[in-house]
């Protein structure tokens, strides 16, 4: 098994520059099935994820060719021949189900397994469901597995009960070759969603609206496979300025789209860190002082639930108390017990978390999710000591090359991988 072995104590200097955005790559990789012939997608960070949806494009028949060194993807979808993802692949990776929307929108049916819950929740996938539904779509769930099928789309007025991420970016794909026009209410807000629309637009559709909680599709009869390149990954970008910030280091963090990140810089700010954008990035400078803040996430342009563990991190090393409250997922903290095991005074109450400063000294940890891991190498950064992270393949979905990027703004880490 891989873990990763970290010195703490360092400052770290110079400069890191941030991928693209995995959450923005997982659903627009997969819109690339919507379009005839052939996409190039540019910014597509080399994760655990996207190179598990490669081999689901592949298994469907498309031809996918990578040049990881220049971050790009070339996608022919004109052998596509098969509709069912199999059940190996997607158990791997519940944004499999994105397959469902884009499938659905070109070839009428779709076919996956139902997404199981995992370390943070259950998530389940009814909202998706539902839009399906109202665009006319038959669902039928057994054994596991989720079948969809529409010999016509029809658009209408689908009202989502929570603006789910996944769900608007699902529906959106099915409603792009859906007859007439489809309003999606109280949809999510996220830059990954503008960004998927944008994707779809080149296509060829008619999206109007995406980035607001009101989405207007106007139904095409095609869409053709186009070149695009995608945002760069917000919550990549909070996290390394999270690791300035718990250092007390000076650190420039290029490619950030910064008006993406509004809530995590009003809080550092708040914390003492000082923080200089220009056009391309952002400068964090910390004295290592830092005040104790309160946070409580929420659907975007909230506060990002995918920042939460790592902040909480961060507020080990506050002065004073601070309270988190997770409102997003409903067991988003495990990363509280692996902190605790490096010392941080941290107690939970149902989604709320009481954080008190404490001196953290390195342990061994292990990572129980994607953005826990990337808590405890926060963490280890700030403490006494090694720490031993194991799990990281949970790490190595969501963030590219990061033992290479920590080596070059000056930690001492190292990833070693051990029969065991
Ligand atoms: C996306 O997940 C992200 N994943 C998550 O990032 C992120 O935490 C989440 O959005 C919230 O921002 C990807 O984009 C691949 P949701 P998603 O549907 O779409 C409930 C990471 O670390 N819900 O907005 O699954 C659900 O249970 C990952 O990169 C329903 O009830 O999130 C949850 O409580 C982790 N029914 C809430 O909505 C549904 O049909 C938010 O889920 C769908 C969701």
């Amino acid at each position: 098994m891989e873990h990763l072995i970290i010195n703490g104590g360092n400052k770290l200097k110079g400069e890191v520059s941030i991928s693209g955005a995995k959450n923005a790559a997982l659903p627009i990789v997969t819109a690339s099935l919507m379009g005839v012939g052939k996409s190039v997608l540019y910014g597509i960070p080399n994760l655990r994820d996207i190179n598990n949806l490669i081999k689901i494009l592949r298994s469907l028949g498309a031809e996918v060719d990578l040049d990881y060194d220049q971050n790009k993807l070339m996608i022919n979808t004109d052998a596509v021949s098969r509709l069912e993802v199999p059940y190996s692949l997607a158990r791997k990776m519940r944004a499999s189900y994105y397959a469902l929307g884009a499938l659905l929108a070109r070839y009428g049916e779709a076919t996956t397994t139902l997404p199981g819950g995992c370390e943070i929740g259950n998530r389940p996938i009814d909202l998706h469901l539902k839009g399906f539904r109202a665009l006319g779509a038959e669902v039928k769930i057994e054994y596991g597995v989720v079948e969809i099928k529409a010999n016509k789309l029809t658009g209408d007025k689908i009202y989502l009960d929570y603006p789910s991420v996944g769900a608007t970016m699902n529906i959106i794909m099915a409603a792009t070759t859906a007859e007439g026009k489809t309003i999606i209410e109280n949809a999510a807000r996220e830059p990954e969603i503008i960004d998927l629309a944008n994707y779809l637009n080149v296509m060829g559709a008619k999206i109007k609206g995406a980035g607001t909680d009101i989405i207007r599709i106007t139904g095409v009869e095609e869409l053709t496979g186009s070149e695009y390149t995608i945002i760069p990954d917000r919550i990549e970008s909070g996290t390394y300025m999270m690791a300035a910030a718990i250092t007390g280091s000076e650190l420039y963090i290029d490619n950030v789209l910064v008006e993406h990140i509004k809530p995590l810089i009003a809080k550092l700010k708040e914390m003492g860190v000082k923080i200089e954008e220009d056009v391309s990035g952002v400068k964090v400078i910390s004295n290592g002082q830092l005040n104790s803040v309160d946070v409580k996430t929420l659907p975007y342009p909230g506060f990002p639930t995918d920042m939460q563990s790592q902040f909480m991190a961060l507020l080990t090393q506050a002065e004073g108390n601070s309270v988190v409250v997770e409102t997003v997922f409903e067991n988003r903290f495990g990363h509280a017990d692996e902190l605790r095991r490096m010392g941080a005074d941290i107690r939970i109450d149902g989604r709320t978390a009481m954080i008190k400063k404490a001196n953290l000294t390195g342990a061994k940890v292990k990572a129980t999710d994607l953005r826990a891991g990337a808590a405890l190498i926060l963490a280890a950064l700030a403490a006494e000591g090694k720490t031993k992270i194991t799990d990281i393949y949970h790490i190595e979905r969501g963030y590219e090359n990061v033992t290479e990027k920590l080596k070059g703004i000056g930690v001492n880490i190292k990833r070693v991988s051990t029969s065991e």
